[in-house]
């Protein structure tokens, strides 16, 4: 493998719960109470999508302006949870893997459908280590469409099948597979079954074991 690209929301920060703290205010004022089994299906969804799926949930139809409305609120309720982050909210292990690949000379993207990245690496200090930035306002097809996956690609110089994706959400995972790249799932195996292999945090494995891994495809 030559080629890593790392989805943000949820590997390399936790910031799941604030998207979910949001988007059930959103929820509550359309009359609807949002489990945390429907955000798992709005994990690594863009933000529009996310809140198409509310309103099917919700049984709503409205307006191009109250969309409209309710995205620009529901952002800025997740920017006032983002605005208090700092580098201890990186998940474990994260930062010394992606350190320890870059040092063995690998090359390293983000692919992610958030459009709050560059904001949020920064807030983390963490958008120096990245050959490039892939996200929500490059991209024209959110996940699962493989489009975020194939520029990051494009962009580090490397053949898709040579690339490894690391995603926490079922939708960002079927688009490294749609890439025909290996997909790491992190999280848990019941939702994200569909991945090459699953592990809960980036302690439970080593650079060689990824590096080594096979294409899928040839
Ligand atoms: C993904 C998150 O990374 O980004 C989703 O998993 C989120 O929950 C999506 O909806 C879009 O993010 P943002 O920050 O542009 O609203
Ligand atoms: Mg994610």
């Amino acid at each position: 493998m030559k080629g890593f690209i790392f989805d943000l929301d949820g590997v390399i920060v936790d910031t799941a719960h604030f998207h979910f703290l949001a988007w059930k205010k959103t929820a509550d004022e359309l009359g609807l109470e949002l489990t945390e089994e429907m955000n798992e299906q709005l994990k690594g969804v863009s933000r529009i999508d996310s809140l198409k799926k509310i309103l099917a949930w919700a049984d709503k139809e409205i307006s191009q302006d109250h969309f409209d409305k309710l995205t620009t609120e529901k952002n800025t309720d997740y920017l006032s949870y983002v605005e208090e982050m700092t580098s201890g909210d990186i998940l474990p292990g994260v930062e010394a893997f992606i350190t320890q690949i870059k040092s063995q000379g690998y090359p390293v993207a983000l692919g992610s459908a958030s459009k709050n990245a560059p904001r949020i690496l920064k807030k983390i200090g963490l958008f120096d280590l990245f050959d490039t930035i892939v996200d929500g306002n490059s991209v024209k097809k959110a996940k699962p469409d493989p489009e975020v996956f194939v520029i990051a690609a494009g962009n580090l110089g490397v053949a898709r099948e040579e690339c490894v994706v690391f995603e926490d959400s079922e939708a960002g995972v079927t688009a490294a597979n749609n890439a025909g790249m290996v997909s790491i799932g992190i999280g848990s195996p019941e939702n994200l079954g569909h991945a090459d292999h699953v592990f809960g945090n980036f302690t439970e494995f080593s650079t060689e074991f990824i590096v080594n891994l096979e294409p899928k495809v040839k």
